[in-house]
């Protein structure tokens, strides 16, 4: 039997409790205690909890201390911190994962693991290369971040019709520029034309500013004019309340961070995408016509800025790799609710990702991991390859995955933890033919020996 590890159930690809093979599920829901030290500025956070849970605890604790996750509250810790985890303080601090100092874990043997005793490579591996190939984290213990005692929010639409076109398009030059304090994502989808009825397209920009209105609009003014904020478009309020705000809650009642069921689930497909250099206008009239296209009626493309604190960090600090270089991260969404039309919606999904290739990142064409998605590859059945492994594997890590094969040598040899994407227990190597071939440990010592070059007759 296999095992899935399910915390919050997320998985875009259901990967925490669906498998095609006989096998168990360990559910940790049940597992979400949360102690807050405010002192210290940290916290322990068990992996059954959900984002909206710790979000609530450090509010009851503190309103000047935030961290940096995920917008939805029904995300769980589990899943979401080890395979990176991002949300409004992105430019400010980083991941979830860059700001985990300890963690608990049960490695394959069953032994219960801290940060000290599973050493600097494996705790490395767990905070960013999804944690279903290592074994069963228990609990994360995280840094806490300064916010402010207000922050401002503000969403601002515009339509096709109020030349969205030119606004984003701008955007892409300016967004991962900004200020850290200044977060501005772009929400695309399709509406109603207000003009004749008709379908237009509306870019919602969707922003956190970590400071007053009174520094925003000035900065706003001066680093992104053509948006023409207004003092009447922005609401001051408690970082909490920011929580609410962006996803979709009134901001009266925290109660709702602590219920974990996900409100209007749908059937769905999703993809990711980074973009290093910003599209033609000639390149977003395109994705305009697939937006507006039959299939389309639910879906969305969202555009989060990347740079500030992104751009500090190393690709190599932790296996999320997708640091100084990228502009910003697109996340495709596409939702129906008739089951038997779901391969139209596929198809029109893997239509719109075809059509982005000329313009989003290349060898290889990067993707998240918390934004699962099968299509780009996924494991042989049964025992896997290097080879096949690396197709999604360096789409996620792009040169981290060698380095997480080598902590999975080491800590999951006989791949008891794995699932479609998890990552195998063994390297290649070149022979002189420039053949690829698989070797088990002992390709691995080769490795080391020759430090990072293969010879192999
Ligand atoms: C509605 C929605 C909103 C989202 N919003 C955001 C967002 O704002 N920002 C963002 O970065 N991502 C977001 N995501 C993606 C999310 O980060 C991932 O789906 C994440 O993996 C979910 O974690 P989970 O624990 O809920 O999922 P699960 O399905 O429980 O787990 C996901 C994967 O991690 C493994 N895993 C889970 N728990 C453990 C554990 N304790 N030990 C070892 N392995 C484990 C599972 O086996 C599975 O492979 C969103 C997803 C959804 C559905
Ligand atoms: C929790 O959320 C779900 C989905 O929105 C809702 O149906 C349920 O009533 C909520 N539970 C509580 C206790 O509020």
């Amino acid at each position: 039997m296999q095992i899935r590890v399910r915390s919050g159930g997320h998985d875009y690809e259901g990967l925490s409790y669906v498998s095609q093979v006989p096998f168990v599920i360990l559910d940790l829901f049940n597992l979400c205690e949360i102690s807050v030290d405010v002192e210290k500025k940290s916290a322990w956070v068990q992996a059954g909890s959900t984002i909206g849970q710790l979000y609530y605890k450090i509010a009851e604790k503190s309103g000047t201390l935030g961290f940096p996750a995920g917008l939805c509250p029904t995300v769980g810790v589990g899943g979401h911190f080890s395979g990176g985890g991002y949300g409004t303080l992105l430019r400010k601090y980083g991941l979830a994962a860059d700001n985990i100092i300890d963690a608990r874990m049960v490695d394959v043997n069953g032994r219960i693991l801290d940060r000290s005793s599973m050493g600097e490579d494996l705790f490395w591996a767990i905070r960013g290369g999804g944690g279903a190939s290592f074994g069963v984290i228990l609990a994360w213990k995280i840094q806490l971040v300064a916010v402010p005692e207000k922050v401002t929010v503000f969403t601002i639409d515009r339509t096709l019709e109020q030349d969205a076109i030119n606004i984003v398009h701008r955007w892409q030059y300016v967004a991962h520029k900004f200020d850290k304090n200044l977060f501005i994502r772009i929400y695309l989808g399709r509406v109603k034309s207000s003009q004749d009825g008709g379908r237009t397209i509306r870019a919602l920009f969707n922003s956190l500013f970590l400071g007053s209105v009174e520094t925003l609009l000035p900065l706003m003014k001066e680093s992104f004019p053509e948006l023409g904020l207004q003092r009447e478009d922005c609401t001051e309020m408690r970082w909490i309340e920011s929580i609410l705000y962006f996803s979709g809650f009134p901001t009266e009642s925290r109660d709702v961070l602590l219920n974990r069921t996900q409100p209007n689930v749908r059937h769905f497909k999703a993809k990711s995408d980074y973009v290093q250099k910003p599209i033609s206008t000639n390149g977003l009239k395109g994705m305009w016509k697939l937006l507006l296209g039959e299939e389309a009626e639910d879906a969305s493309m969202i555009l989060s800025p990347y740079g500030g604190r992104m751009d500090e960090i190393s690709e190599y600090t932790i296996p999320f790799p997708h640091r100084a270089g990228n502009l910003y991260k697109i996340h495709y969404l596409v939702n129906w609710d008739e089951e038997e039309a779901s391969q139209r919606y596929i198809n029109w999904i893997r239509r719109l990702y075809n059509y982005m290739a000329p313009y989003v990142s290349k060898f290889p064409r990067t993707a998240y991991i918390n934004y699962r998605d099968l299509d780009i590859g996924v494991n042989n059945k049964g025992n896997t390859s290097y080879a096949q492994a690396s197709i999604w594997g360096r789409k996620y890590f792009k040169n981290n995955f060698d380095r997480l094969v080598q902590v999975k040598i080491k800590v999951d040899p006989a791949n008891f933890f794995r699932n479609e994407q998890s990552i195998p227990p063994f390297l290649s190597c070149w022979n002189n033919n420039g053949k690829w071939i698989h070797r088990e440990t002992k390709c691995f010592s080769l490795f080391n020996m020759y430090s990072n070059k293969l010879f192999v007759d």
